[in-house]
């Protein structure tokens, strides 16, 4: 897959070089490719906002630079199919796990970072005239800006690239991947200050271990997201 990312801020994106995210990229899974949106200005202040027509609190993102970067994506796969286009927004639809799983079979994402009050809205408007375009946002409160939304969503998606986590199995037990929130979990030591591993899990009987695991995500589930629960 290859990654790319526009932002006022490319040394937020330096986290992910570590960890499994940062070994994918060394394993050459994944390319990462950040982009400086202030590269694509040609002012001395290297100016990416303005005030907001009509009026109101603060900054918008201004249109010349996000067309620039764009166009700068799109001359490196000329006639080849567009990447997908992701920007990062609260205004957008919720980032969830089925997004991630779909977004993980693509062969090339670009995060557009937005910050202030946002991107001129004609950004989205001229982008998807190119390329599939997907606003999401990570939850129902407001970062000061996309980096941090990016960052989440770039390591939801890439750690389920076939290859990236070194025991496949762990996606398939893992909250959310069926709907459910996960079981508890627990290791050795059995007893540890007054508080055993219960004891089915200790039992060696693969069916009970799995029935209680399911009644017990179910549990979880109805008890702090019954919203995800059929209704
Ligand atoms: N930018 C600011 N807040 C955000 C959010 N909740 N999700 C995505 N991008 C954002």
């Amino acid at each position: 897959m290859k990654l790319e990312v526009i932002t006022i801020f490319p040394d937020y994106f330096a986290p992910l070089r570590l960890s499994l995210i940062g070994k994918a990229l060394d394993d050459g899974l994944v390319r990462l490719l950040v982009r400086d949106l202030r590269d694509f200005t040609h002012d001395r202040h290297r100016t990416t906002d303005d005030t907001p027509c009509g009026g109101g609190a603060g900054m918008v993102m201004k249109p010349e630079p996000w067309g620039e970067a764009l166009d700068a994506v799109l001359a490196e796969v000329p006639g080849g199919p567009p990447p997908t286009l992701v920007l990062t927004t609260p205004a957008g639809e919720p980032f969830r796990q089925r997004v991630a799983e779909e977004l993980s079979r693509l062969d090339h994402l670009v995060f557009a970072c937005g910050r202030y009050e946002g991107i001129d809205a004609r950004v989205p408007a001229w982008a998807a005239t190119r390329m599939p375009v997907r606003e999401l946002s990570l939850g129902d409160y407001v970062l000061n800006g996309g980096e941090v939304a990016a960052l989440a969503m770039i390591e939801a998606i890439v750690r389920l690239i076939p290859g990236v986590l070194g025991n496949p199995a762990s996606l398939v037990e893992e909250s959310h991947a069926d709907g459910l929130l996960e079981y508890p979990v627990y290791t050795k030591p059995p007893s540890w200050r007054g508080l055993d591993v219960p004891e089915v899990l200790l039992s060696g009987h693969h069916g009970q271990v799995a029935a209680w695991r399911r009644a017990q995500a179910e549990a979880l589930t109805a008890r702090r997201r019954p919203d995800l629960l059929p209704g």
